[in-house]
Protein backbone atom coordinates (compact mmCIF):
# COMPACT_ATOMS: atom_id res chain seq x y z
CA UNK A 1 0.00 0.00 0.00
CA UNK A 2 1.45 3.03 -0.91
CA UNK A 3 1.10 6.79 -0.48
CA UNK A 4 2.46 10.52 -1.21
CA UNK A 5 5.71 10.82 0.89
CA UNK A 6 5.94 13.25 3.44
CA UNK A 7 2.39 13.87 3.21
CA UNK A 8 1.62 13.81 6.84
CA UNK A 9 3.01 16.01 9.17
CA UNK A 10 1.79 12.87 12.01
CA UNK A 11 3.35 10.06 9.66
CA UNK A 12 6.66 12.51 9.52
CA UNK A 13 6.31 12.21 13.28
CA UNK A 14 6.17 9.21 13.95
CA UNK A 15 8.83 8.04 11.54
CA UNK A 16 10.87 9.94 13.81
CA UNK A 17 9.82 8.36 16.82
CA UNK A 18 10.67 5.08 15.33
CA UNK A 19 14.11 6.18 14.00
CA UNK A 20 14.55 7.94 17.33
CA UNK A 21 14.17 4.14 18.78
CA UNK A 22 16.56 2.62 16.47
CA UNK A 23 19.01 5.34 17.54
CA UNK A 24 19.03 4.08 20.72
CA UNK A 25 20.44 0.93 20.30
CA UNK A 26 23.34 2.21 18.06
CA UNK A 27 24.10 5.32 20.23
CA UNK A 28 24.92 2.65 22.77
CA UNK A 29 28.08 1.22 20.78
CA UNK A 30 30.49 3.28 20.22
CA UNK A 31 31.26 1.48 17.08
CA UNK A 32 31.99 3.63 14.39
CA UNK A 33 31.14 0.91 11.88
CA UNK A 34 27.39 0.87 13.51
CA UNK A 35 26.97 5.04 13.83
CA UNK A 36 28.02 4.73 9.77
CA UNK A 37 25.86 2.03 9.21
CA UNK A 38 22.73 3.57 10.63
CA UNK A 39 23.87 6.55 8.64
CA UNK A 40 23.30 4.50 5.51
CA UNK A 41 20.51 2.90 6.43
CA UNK A 42 18.32 5.87 7.81
CA UNK A 43 17.23 7.03 4.45
CA UNK A 44 16.23 3.67 3.13
CA UNK A 45 14.52 3.25 5.93
CA UNK A 46 12.67 6.41 5.99
CA UNK A 47 11.72 6.57 2.21
CA UNK A 48 10.22 2.64 3.14
CA UNK A 49 8.25 4.36 5.66
CA UNK A 50 7.31 7.33 3.91
CA UNK A 51 5.68 5.24 1.04
CA UNK A 52 4.50 2.10 2.51
CA UNK A 53 1.53 2.84 5.01
CA UNK A 54 1.12 -0.92 6.18
CA UNK A 55 4.64 -1.09 7.11
CA UNK A 56 4.92 2.42 8.62
CA UNK A 57 1.59 1.59 10.80
CA UNK A 58 3.32 -1.97 12.06
CA UNK A 59 6.51 -0.70 12.89
CA UNK A 60 4.80 2.38 14.83
CA UNK A 61 2.76 0.12 16.63
CA UNK A 62 5.71 -2.12 17.89
CA UNK A 63 7.64 0.73 18.70
CA UNK A 64 5.03 2.50 20.48
CA UNK A 65 4.34 -0.99 22.14
CA UNK A 66 7.88 -0.95 23.70
CA UNK A 67 8.33 2.43 24.23
CA UNK A 68 5.12 2.00 26.92
CA UNK A 69 6.74 -0.19 28.58
CA UNK A 70 5.92 -3.82 26.95
CA UNK A 71 8.50 -6.39 26.87
CA UNK A 72 9.91 -7.42 23.37
CA UNK A 73 8.07 -11.20 24.36
CA UNK A 74 4.75 -9.20 24.45
CA UNK A 75 4.93 -7.24 21.63
CA UNK A 76 4.20 -8.65 18.13
CA UNK A 77 6.27 -10.07 15.61
CA UNK A 78 8.85 -6.89 14.82
CA UNK A 79 7.88 -6.08 11.51
CA UNK A 80 10.00 -6.82 8.38
CA UNK A 81 11.46 -3.45 7.46
CA UNK A 82 12.49 -3.02 10.97
CA UNK A 83 14.09 -6.36 11.09
CA UNK A 84 15.73 -5.76 8.35
CA UNK A 85 17.55 -2.39 10.02
CA UNK A 86 18.39 -4.17 13.62
CA UNK A 87 19.69 -7.33 11.11
CA UNK A 88 21.97 -5.05 9.25
CA UNK A 89 23.19 -3.32 12.31
CA UNK A 90 23.73 -6.37 14.45
CA UNK A 91 25.70 -7.35 11.40
CA UNK A 92 28.07 -5.08 11.33
CA UNK A 93 27.99 -4.86 15.41
CA UNK A 94 29.00 -8.32 15.61
CA UNK A 95 32.01 -7.88 13.71
CA UNK A 96 33.47 -6.41 17.13
CA UNK A 97 36.65 -4.50 17.38
CA UNK A 98 40.36 -4.52 18.24
CA UNK A 99 40.28 -3.25 21.77
CA UNK A 100 39.07 -0.01 20.74
CA UNK A 101 40.68 3.49 22.26
CA UNK A 102 41.74 0.44 25.07
CA UNK A 103 43.56 -1.27 22.49
CA UNK A 104 45.46 1.94 20.96
CA UNK A 105 47.06 2.80 24.44
CA UNK A 106 48.57 -0.82 24.69
CA UNK A 107 52.23 -0.30 23.70
CA UNK A 108 52.31 -3.29 21.92
CA UNK A 109 52.24 -3.29 17.80
CA UNK A 110 48.85 -4.57 16.29
CA UNK A 111 50.73 -4.08 12.93
CA UNK A 112 53.99 -5.88 13.34
CA UNK A 113 54.91 -4.97 9.77
CA UNK A 114 58.67 -4.04 9.72
CA UNK A 115 58.38 -0.72 7.11
CA UNK A 116 61.82 -1.67 5.86
CA UNK A 117 60.51 -4.88 4.73
CA UNK A 118 57.53 -3.97 2.97
CA UNK A 119 59.19 -2.98 -0.53
CA UNK A 120 60.81 -6.45 -0.72
CA UNK A 121 57.25 -7.95 -0.15
CA UNK A 122 55.23 -6.03 -2.79
CA UNK A 123 57.91 -6.73 -4.81
CA UNK A 124 58.11 -10.33 -4.92
CA UNK A 125 54.75 -10.98 -5.91
CA UNK A 126 54.70 -7.99 -8.33
CA UNK A 127 58.05 -9.50 -10.09
CA UNK A 128 56.85 -13.30 -9.71
CA UNK A 129 53.15 -13.07 -10.30
CA UNK A 130 50.72 -12.02 -12.82
CA UNK A 131 48.01 -15.04 -12.66
CA UNK A 132 45.50 -15.79 -10.05
CA UNK A 133 47.44 -17.34 -7.02
CA UNK A 134 46.87 -19.69 -3.97
CA UNK A 135 48.40 -17.60 -1.02
CA UNK A 136 48.73 -18.49 2.51
CA UNK A 137 49.89 -16.82 5.03
CA UNK A 138 50.60 -17.73 8.63
CA UNK A 139 50.94 -15.34 11.24
CA UNK A 140 47.99 -12.91 10.80
CA UNK A 141 47.97 -10.85 14.26
CA UNK A 142 45.48 -8.39 13.95
CA UNK A 143 45.80 -8.42 10.33
CA UNK A 144 46.62 -5.09 9.90
CA UNK A 145 50.69 -5.58 8.73
CA UNK A 146 52.02 -8.72 6.29
CA UNK A 147 48.21 -9.58 5.34
CA UNK A 148 47.18 -5.71 3.83
CA UNK A 149 50.18 -6.06 1.92
CA UNK A 150 49.13 -9.51 0.21
CA UNK A 151 45.72 -8.16 -0.41
CA UNK A 152 46.53 -5.27 -1.71
CA UNK A 153 49.03 -6.76 -4.16
CA UNK A 154 48.04 -9.97 -4.93
CA UNK A 155 47.04 -10.62 -8.75
CA UNK A 156 43.09 -10.45 -8.95
CA UNK A 157 40.81 -13.30 -8.55
CA UNK A 158 44.22 -15.00 -6.40
CA UNK A 159 42.82 -16.80 -3.01
CA UNK A 160 44.54 -15.76 0.15
CA UNK A 161 44.49 -18.22 3.40
CA UNK A 162 45.36 -16.87 7.03
CA UNK A 163 46.29 -19.10 9.69
CA UNK A 164 46.54 -17.62 12.93
CA UNK A 165 46.80 -19.72 16.76
CA UNK A 166 45.23 -16.37 18.33
CA UNK A 167 45.97 -18.51 21.53
CA UNK A 168 49.18 -17.67 24.60
CA UNK A 169 51.83 -19.18 22.70
CA UNK A 170 55.19 -18.01 24.49
CA UNK A 171 57.19 -20.40 26.47
CA UNK A 172 57.58 -19.91 30.54
CA UNK A 173 61.43 -18.66 29.66
CA UNK A 174 59.61 -15.97 27.90
CA UNK A 175 57.05 -15.43 29.89
CA UNK A 176 59.08 -14.91 33.05
CA UNK A 177 62.62 -14.06 32.02
CA UNK A 178 64.03 -10.67 31.17
CA UNK A 179 62.30 -11.20 27.64
CA UNK A 180 60.99 -7.75 25.33
CA UNK A 181 58.04 -6.92 27.01
CA UNK A 182 56.10 -6.38 24.05
CA UNK A 183 56.27 -10.51 23.82
CA UNK A 184 54.18 -10.57 27.41
CA UNK A 185 52.02 -8.54 25.93
CA UNK A 186 51.08 -9.75 22.74
CA UNK A 187 49.88 -12.52 24.76
CA UNK A 188 47.73 -11.20 26.42
CA UNK A 189 46.19 -9.85 23.29
CA UNK A 190 45.08 -13.15 21.32
CA UNK A 191 40.85 -12.43 21.29
CA UNK A 192 41.78 -8.82 20.52
CA UNK A 193 43.91 -9.71 17.58
CA UNK A 194 41.63 -12.11 16.27
CA UNK A 195 38.31 -10.10 16.15
CA UNK A 196 40.57 -7.37 14.93
CA UNK A 197 41.72 -10.40 11.86
CA UNK A 198 37.98 -10.83 11.01
CA UNK A 199 37.28 -7.00 10.94
CA UNK A 200 40.09 -6.50 8.62
CA UNK A 201 39.06 -9.16 6.77
CA UNK A 202 35.17 -8.19 6.23
CA UNK A 203 36.72 -4.48 5.10
CA UNK A 204 39.12 -5.67 2.52
CA UNK A 205 35.91 -7.85 1.16
CA UNK A 206 33.45 -4.31 1.37
CA UNK A 207 37.02 -2.61 -1.03
CA UNK A 208 35.34 -1.77 -4.68
CA UNK A 209 36.71 -3.90 -6.98
CA UNK A 210 38.26 -6.68 -4.31
CA UNK A 211 38.03 -10.09 -5.64
CA UNK A 212 40.77 -11.95 -3.27
CA UNK A 213 39.27 -14.68 -1.98
CA UNK A 214 39.90 -14.40 2.22
CA UNK A 215 40.19 -17.41 4.04
CA UNK A 216 40.64 -17.26 7.89
CA UNK A 217 41.67 -20.05 9.57
CA UNK A 218 42.22 -20.76 13.53
CA UNK A 219 44.51 -23.13 15.03
CA UNK A 220 48.45 -23.75 14.90
CA UNK A 221 50.13 -24.05 11.95
CA UNK A 222 51.92 -27.15 11.84
CA UNK A 223 48.34 -28.66 12.48
CA UNK A 224 46.52 -26.86 10.22
CA UNK A 225 49.10 -26.86 7.54
CA UNK A 226 48.63 -30.73 7.67
CA UNK A 227 45.33 -31.05 6.30
CA UNK A 228 46.08 -29.40 2.88
CA UNK A 229 47.28 -31.23 -0.26
CA UNK A 230 51.05 -30.78 -1.26
CA UNK A 231 52.34 -29.01 -4.07
CA UNK A 232 48.29 -26.63 -3.64
CA UNK A 233 49.82 -23.23 -2.96
CA UNK A 234 52.46 -20.88 -5.14
CA UNK A 235 53.28 -18.74 -2.45
CA UNK A 236 53.67 -19.19 1.38
CA UNK A 237 54.57 -16.43 4.42
CA UNK A 238 55.50 -17.58 7.32
CA UNK A 239 55.36 -15.05 10.72
CA UNK A 240 53.86 -17.46 13.20
CA UNK A 241 55.75 -19.01 15.97
CA UNK A 242 59.50 -18.33 16.03
CA UNK A 243 60.49 -20.67 18.29
CA UNK A 244 62.62 -23.56 16.68
CA UNK A 245 60.73 -26.91 16.87
CA UNK A 246 57.43 -25.07 15.53
CA UNK A 247 59.27 -22.57 12.44
CA UNK A 248 61.11 -25.70 11.53
CA UNK A 249 58.04 -27.80 11.47
CA UNK A 250 56.11 -24.84 9.74
CA UNK A 251 58.73 -24.48 7.17
CA UNK A 252 59.41 -28.29 6.39
CA UNK A 253 55.23 -28.47 5.54
CA UNK A 254 55.49 -24.96 4.02
CA UNK A 255 58.01 -26.40 1.86
CA UNK A 256 55.87 -29.62 0.57
CA UNK A 257 52.60 -27.69 -0.28
CA UNK A 258 54.67 -25.34 -2.33
CA UNK A 259 53.93 -26.22 -6.25
CA UNK A 260 56.76 -28.13 -7.63
CA UNK A 261 56.86 -26.02 -11.12
CA UNK A 262 57.09 -22.61 -9.59
CA UNK A 263 56.36 -21.41 -5.83
CA UNK A 264 57.75 -18.86 -3.33
CA UNK A 265 58.72 -19.61 0.63
CA UNK A 266 59.50 -16.77 2.50
CA UNK A 267 59.04 -15.11 6.25
CA UNK A 268 59.66 -12.71 8.26
CA UNK A 269 62.29 -11.90 11.21
CA UNK A 270 65.43 -13.89 9.63
CA UNK A 271 68.24 -11.10 11.00
CA UNK A 272 70.82 -13.32 10.74
CA UNK A 273 72.93 -16.53 9.19
CA UNK A 274 76.21 -15.61 10.88
CA UNK A 275 77.72 -19.05 11.33
CA UNK A 276 78.31 -18.60 15.31
CA UNK A 277 74.67 -17.24 15.79
CA UNK A 278 73.49 -20.40 14.19
CA UNK A 279 75.59 -22.23 16.74
CA UNK A 280 73.90 -20.06 19.58
CA UNK A 281 70.84 -20.49 18.15
CA UNK A 282 71.15 -24.83 18.52
CA UNK A 283 71.72 -24.12 22.18
CA UNK A 284 68.72 -21.76 22.81
CA UNK A 285 65.65 -23.53 21.19
CA UNK A 286 63.14 -21.75 24.28
CA UNK A 287 63.48 -17.75 23.53
CA UNK A 288 61.56 -16.14 20.84
CA UNK A 289 64.16 -12.83 20.32
CA UNK A 290 67.79 -12.19 21.76
CA UNK A 291 70.39 -10.70 22.02
CA UNK A 292 74.48 -12.27 21.96
CA UNK A 293 77.07 -10.15 21.16
CA UNK A 294 75.22 -7.01 20.23
CA UNK A 295 73.13 -8.88 17.34
CA UNK A 296 69.59 -8.86 18.34
CA UNK A 297 68.15 -12.21 16.20
CA UNK A 298 65.61 -14.60 16.77
CA UNK A 299 67.26 -17.77 16.98
CA UNK A 300 64.48 -20.60 16.22
CA UNK A 301 64.00 -18.64 12.74
CA UNK A 302 68.02 -18.77 12.29
CA UNK A 303 68.68 -22.14 12.78
CA UNK A 304 65.33 -23.49 11.30
CA UNK A 305 66.02 -21.47 7.67
CA UNK A 306 69.37 -22.54 8.03
CA UNK A 307 68.48 -25.87 8.31
CA UNK A 308 65.67 -25.91 5.89
CA UNK A 309 67.29 -24.15 3.02
CA UNK A 310 70.77 -24.09 1.48
CA UNK A 311 70.38 -20.39 0.60
CA UNK A 312 67.86 -17.93 1.13
CA UNK A 313 67.43 -14.40 -0.59
CA UNK A 314 67.11 -11.58 2.48
CA UNK A 315 65.73 -7.73 2.56
CA UNK A 316 66.00 -6.21 6.12
CA UNK A 317 64.80 -9.46 7.75
CA UNK A 318 62.21 -10.28 4.89
CA UNK A 319 63.87 -14.15 3.90
CA UNK A 320 62.58 -15.98 0.89
CA UNK A 321 63.43 -18.93 -1.84
CA UNK A 322 62.25 -19.81 -5.05
CA UNK A 323 61.06 -23.67 -6.37
CA UNK A 324 61.78 -24.30 -9.78
CA UNK A 325 61.35 -27.65 -11.23
CA UNK A 326 60.91 -29.24 -7.58
CA UNK A 327 64.52 -27.67 -6.70
CA UNK A 328 65.37 -24.63 -4.25
CA UNK A 329 66.83 -21.35 -5.02
CA UNK A 330 67.59 -18.07 -5.06
CA UNK A 331 66.27 -16.80 -8.39
C1 LIG B 1 54.73 -11.66 14.69
S1 LIG B 1 53.02 -12.00 14.75
C2 LIG B 1 52.49 -11.85 13.10
C3 LIG B 1 52.49 -10.43 12.65
C4 LIG B 1 51.78 -10.15 11.34
N1 LIG B 1 52.31 -10.94 10.25
C5 LIG B 1 51.86 -8.67 11.01
O1 LIG B 1 52.48 -8.29 9.98
O2 LIG B 1 51.31 -7.85 11.77
C6 LIG B 1 53.06 -13.72 15.03
C7 LIG B 1 51.70 -14.37 14.98
O3 LIG B 1 51.87 -15.78 14.98
C8 LIG B 1 50.83 -16.37 15.73
N2 LIG B 1 51.32 -17.70 16.16
C9 LIG B 1 52.18 -18.00 17.14
N3 LIG B 1 52.39 -19.31 17.19
C10 LIG B 1 51.67 -19.85 16.19
C11 LIG B 1 51.47 -21.17 15.70
N4 LIG B 1 52.09 -22.22 16.27
N5 LIG B 1 50.65 -21.37 14.67
C12 LIG B 1 50.01 -20.32 14.09
N6 LIG B 1 50.17 -19.04 14.49
C13 LIG B 1 50.98 -18.81 15.53
C14 LIG B 1 50.58 -15.40 16.87
O4 LIG B 1 49.26 -15.56 17.36
C15 LIG B 1 50.78 -14.07 16.18
O5 LIG B 1 49.58 -13.57 15.69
Amino acid sequence: MSSDPGASPDREAGIARILSFLKAFYQRSQLDEVRRGFESLEGELKGHLRSDEQAFAQALEWVDGLSRGGSRREAKAMPHALATSFAMLANVASVGTDGGDLGSLVPSYRNQLQEDRAPAMRSIIRDHFSKPIVALEIGTWFGKGSTQIWIETLPRASSLFMIDAWSRYITSEDRDGDTNPSYRLMDKLPQAAMTAAVREMFRAEARPGNDIELVLMRGRASRVLGLFREELFDFIYIDGSHYYSEVKRDIALAKSLSKAEFSIVCGDDLETLDPTLIEVARRIQDRDFITYSGVGFHPGVTLAVSEEFEQVNTSNGFWWAIRRNGAWGVV
